[in-house]
Order: structure tokens, then sequence, then C-alpha cells
């Protein structure tokens, strides 16, 4: 199977938010992912399949620190290695911003996630308690520096 990454056009709105809503139990609508594609200070990766949207990953960006807005996979198409180029791009896409530092924020229960940030050199700086509204559960803050 062959994979291409391309910026995040309009086109691409319907599957991404169909997508969120498959990965995430906080999922979020399509007016939000459109209104990211009309934001300066953001920019979002798609991952395709032929022509289907099958993972995304974005990440905005305020006074010289990016922070990842999420990353995720359609689930059919996941651990092939998909998450991993999308945070590579966005981690290089960083680079070329001149970003001193990339944050996010994770469950602590998303063992799988934790790990692929890790790969990518994320620390664990901290934590929010409380952080998610649905169960409560606390997000692990995460910093790479640049
Ligand atoms: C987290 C998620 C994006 C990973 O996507 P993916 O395309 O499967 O990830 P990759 O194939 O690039 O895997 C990269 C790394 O993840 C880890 N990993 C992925 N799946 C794993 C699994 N089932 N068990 C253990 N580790 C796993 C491995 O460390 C792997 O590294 P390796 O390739 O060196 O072995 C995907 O599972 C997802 O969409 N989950 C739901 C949404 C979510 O939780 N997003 C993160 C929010 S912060």
């Amino acid at each position: 199977m062959n994979f291409i990454y391309v910026n995040m056009q309009a086109k691409h709105l319907d599957e991404v938010a169909e997508l969120d809503r498959q990965c995430f139990t906080l999922f979020w609508s399509r007016n939000l992912f459109e209104s990211e594609l009309n934001n300066p200070n953001a920019y979002y990766i798609v991952a395709q399949c032929e022509d289907k949207t099958v993972g995304y990953c974005g990440i905005q960006t305020v006074a010289g620190e990016g922070s990842i807005t999420n990353v995720a996979v359609l689930p059919e198409y996941r651990n092939r290695g998909i998450a991993s180029a999308l945070l590579e791009r966005i981690i290089s896409y960083g680079k070329e911003k001149n970003l001193d530092f990339i944050t996010l924020e994770v469950r602590e229960s998303n063992i799988n996630a934790i790990k692929i940030y890790e790969k990518f050199g994320f620390e664990r700086v901290g934590t929010r308690k409380n952080y998610y509204s649905d169960n409560k559960e606390t997000a692990i803050l995460m910093t790479k520096q640049l």
C-alpha cells in the first residue's frame, strides 16, 4: 500500500472530520477543521491512500512555540508507520519555521501514542489533572526541543 502526504485542503475536510469522529471520544467538528484551514498559525498534513484520507496531524504555532493539536490514523491503517511519517513532517515544518520547541498533551492511558512521541524525542515535562472533559483523565504534557 502506498501513502502520500499532502497539506490539508478544503476537499479533505469531510473525510478528516469523519476520521476524527472514528478516532476520538472528544472529536472536532468539520467547522473546527475548516477554521484551522483559515488560521495562518495552523498547519495540517493528511495521509492519503488511493485518494482516501487515512490520517492527519496538525500543529499551531505562536511566538516561536509549536503545539501539536492532534495526530490520528484510521484504525484499519494503523501500525504501518503513518503517524510516524506525519509527525516527521510536522517536526520538519517546525524546524523550517525556526520554532524553539513543540509541545503536546496526551491522555496518560494512551501508551501507544506516548511511545511514538518518545520515539521522536518528546519528553514528559508535566501533567494536567482533569484535562479531558469526558472522563476527567490526566494529560501528560510532552515537549520536544528543536
Ligand atoms: C496513535 C496513532 C496515531 C498511531 O498511529 P500509527 O499510524 O498506527 O502509528 P505508527 O504506525 O507510526 O507507529 C509508530 C510507533 O507507535 C508505537 N505503536 C503503534 N502501535 C502500537 C501498538 N499497537 N502497540 C505498541 N506500540 C505501538 C510503536 O512505538 C511504533 O513505533 P515503531 O514503528 O518503531 O514500532 C493511532 O493509534 C491513532 O490514531 N490512535 C487514536 C488517536 C490517538 O490516540 N491519537 C493521539 C492523540 S494524542
